[in-house]
C-alpha cells in the first residue's frame, strides 16, 4: 500500500507523524522562545517591523513560555515541531503582528540556533556537575592518603598505592571531561540565526545584535554551513562518551570491589537492591547501571556521526534526526553523574582500610623495592632481581608475604640481602616513589592540592543552572 497520496487516513496520520519532531523537541521551548524574542528586538532596531509589533510579539512569547512551563500549553495536531507550534499560538494570541516574527528568518537557522544554544548551556551544566564529582572525589581521597591498596596491572597486584592516589586517577579524567565540555562550548557559542534558508537575507538586519542578546561571542561565518552544521552536537555527544566511559570504568571497580572476593567497599544500602530470592544480595545497580547506560551514550554519538556523513548541502530532513540521541545522552550522563556523587558523598559508603591492607599482604607487592634497595648497595640489578624474586620464592615456601620476611630469611638468600628488611614494607615501598605524580605521600598531596586549587577556579567561573533537563 502507497502511504503518499493514497487519501487513506492511516497513511496521512502516519506520515504526519513520521515527518513531526514535535514528540521530542518540545524540550528547545526555552530556547526557541528568547531566540526569538532576540529576532523581533533586531527586527524592530532596524526599522524591519515597528516597535508595537515587537512588545506585542515579545509580550505574546512570554505568556506561551508561561504556559508550556506550567503545563497548559495545547499541541495542536498540526504543530510539526516547536517553532511551529510557538508561532501558531502567537499568531491566535496577536494576530498580525505574530505573522511579521518569521521575516528575515527559517526554520533552518532557527533550530541551529535553539539546539546550539541548548547544547552550549547543557554543556556547561555538565561540566559544572562533573566539577561536583571532582568535589566528592576529592574530600574522600583527603580521608584515604594513608590506606593502603593494592596497585594492579593486567589486574594482578603490583605495587602498593593509597586509596587516595587511585581516586585521584580519576579526578584527573574528570578535570580533562570538564576542559572538553567547556571548551566545545566555549567553540559552538556562536549564533547561526540571520543565515536564513542557507543564504542569508536581503533584510538589513543585525546578526551581532541578536548574538549579544543570546549571550553568544559572535556570528557563525557562512550561511550554507551554519544551518547544517551539527558539530556542536557531535562534540558533546563525543564528551559524553568519554565522560561515561570514565564514569563506568570507575563503577565497575566498584562492582568488582563491593564483591565477596574483594570486600574493598561497602556501597551504602540506598544504591544498591537485594534480590527477590537470596536475602543475602545487596546489588550494586546504580553502579552496574552507569555503566550499562554507557553503551546508549556511545551509541548516539555513532548514530549522529552517521546521519551527518552522507548529507549534501546545506540542511536536509535527516538532521532532525540530531536531537533525541542528544537529549539522551545529556540525561544519562547528567543523571550519572549525580548518583555516583550522592553514591560517594554518601555516610554508608565505606572504603574498608583494614581489607585494603590487607590485600596488599599478599602477591609480594615490594619486591621491586627489595630489588631496588639492593641495587642501590651496589648489586647488578639483573642480579638484585633474581634475589628478589629468591625471596618471593622463599616467602611463599613459609606461606606468608615478602614484606613479612626477617633479616635472617634475607641473609640465607644472599648476605648482601642482610639488613635489607626496610625495603620490604608496604608504606616505605609506597612512600619512596615520591616523583611527581607518584605514590608517596608528599606527591599524593601535592596532586590533591592541585585538585583543591582547580575546584576553587572551577567554582569562580560557576555557569548558571540551565531550566529545564531533557
Ligand atoms: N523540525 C526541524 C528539525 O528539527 C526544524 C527545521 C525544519 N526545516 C525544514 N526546512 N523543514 O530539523
Amino acid at each position: 500500500m502507497k502511504l503518499w497520496g493514497d487519501g487513506s487516513e492511516t497513511g496521512e496520520a502516519l506520515l504526519d507523524e513520521f515527518n513531526a519532531s514535535i514528540g521530542f523537541d518540545r524540550v528547545l521551548f526555552r530556547e526557541d522562545i528568547a531566540g526569538s524574542i532576540a529576532h523581533a528586538r533586531m527586527l524592530a532596531k532596524q526599522g524591519i517591523i515597528g516597535k508595537e509589533d515587537a512588545a506585542a510579539i515579545e509580550s505574546g512569547l512570554r505568556r506561551i513560555e508561561g504556559e508550556i512551563e506550567r503545563g497548559e500549553f495545547v499541541f495542536a495536531a498540526e504543530d510539526e515541531d516547536i517553532h511551529m507550534a510557538v508561532e501558531r499560538r502567537l499568531t491566535a494570541l496577536i494576530g498580525e503582528a505574530g505573522k511579521r516574527l518569521h521575516t528575515a528568518r527559517s526554520r533552518n537557522d532557527q533550530v541551529a540556533l535553539d539546539f546550539r544554544l541548548w547544547c552550549v548551556r547543557q554543556g556547561r551544566h555538565l561540566a559544572d556537575l562533573v566539577a561536583g564529582l571532582v568535589s566528592a572525589l576529592h574530600e574522600t581521597a583527603l580521608k584515604h592518603t594513608e590506606t593502603l591498596m593494592p596497585g594492579m596491572t593486567h589486574l594482578q597486584h603490583a605495587q602498593p598505592i593509597s586509596l587516595a592516589y587511585y581516586l585521584l586517577a580519576y579526578m584527573s579524567m574528570l578535570v580533562r571531561d570538564h576542559d572538553r565540555l567547556m571548551g566545545s562550548a566555549k567553540r559552538a557559542n556562536l549564533s547561526p540565526l540571520g543565515s536564513a534558508a542557507l543564504a542569508g537575507t536581503p533584510h538589513p538586519i543585525d546578526r551581532a545584535f541578536v548574538a549579544a542578546e543570546l549571550g553568544f561571542d559572535g556570528v557563525t561565518l557562512n550561511g550554507l554551513d551554519s544551518v547544517s552544521d551539527r558539530d556542536f552536537a557531535l562534540e558533546l555527544l563525543f564528551n559524553a562518551a568519554a565522560a561515561m566511559m570514565h564514569l563506568s570504568r570507575f563503577c565497575e571497580e566498584l562492582v568488582l570491589w563491593s564483591s565477596a572476593e574483594f570486600r574493598f567497599v561497602r556501597i551504602a544500602d540506598r544504591f544498591t537492591t537485594g534480590s527477590s530470592i537470596m536475602p543475602q544480595k545487596r546489588n550494586p545497580d546504580a553502579a552496574e547501571l552507569i555503566r550499562g547506560k554507557t553503551g546508549r551514550v556511545y551509541g548516539s554519538l555513532m548514530g549522529l556521526l552517521t546521519v551527518m556523513k552522507g548529507t549534501p548541502l546545506a540542511y536536509n530532513k535527516d538532521m532532525q534526526e540530531d536531537k533525541e540521541g542528544v537529549f539522551d545522552a545529556v540525561k544519562t550522563l547528567s543523571d550519572s553523574l549525580t548518583i555516583l556523587t550522592a553514591m560517594l558523598q554518601d555516610e554508608g559508603t565505606v572504603f574498608d582500610r583494614e581489607v585494603m591492607r590487607a590485600a596488599c599482604a599478599r602477591g609480594h607487592l615490594s619486591a621491586t623495592d627489595l630489588a631496588d634497595a639492593a641495587a642501590q648497595k651496589g648489586v647488578p640489578f639483573r642480579e638484585a632481581h633474581h634475589l628478589a624474586r629468591r625471596a618471593a620464592s622463599l616467602a611463599d615456601q613459609k606461606g606468608i608475604d615478602l614484606s613479612m620476611l626477617k633479616a635472617e630469611d634475607l641473609a640465607l638468600i644472599d648476605p648482601r640481602l642482610e639488613g635489607l628488611t626496610d625495603a620490604l614494607s608496604l608504606e616505605a615501598s609506597m612512600n619512596a616513589r615520591v616523583s611527581a605524580g607518584g605514590t608517596a605521600k608528599s606527591a599524593v598531596l601535592d596532586q590533591l592540592s592541585f585538585i583543591e586549587g582547580w575546584i576553587k577556579s572551577v567554582h569562580l567561573v560557576k555557569s548558571p543552572q540551565p531550566a529545564g533537563r531533557p
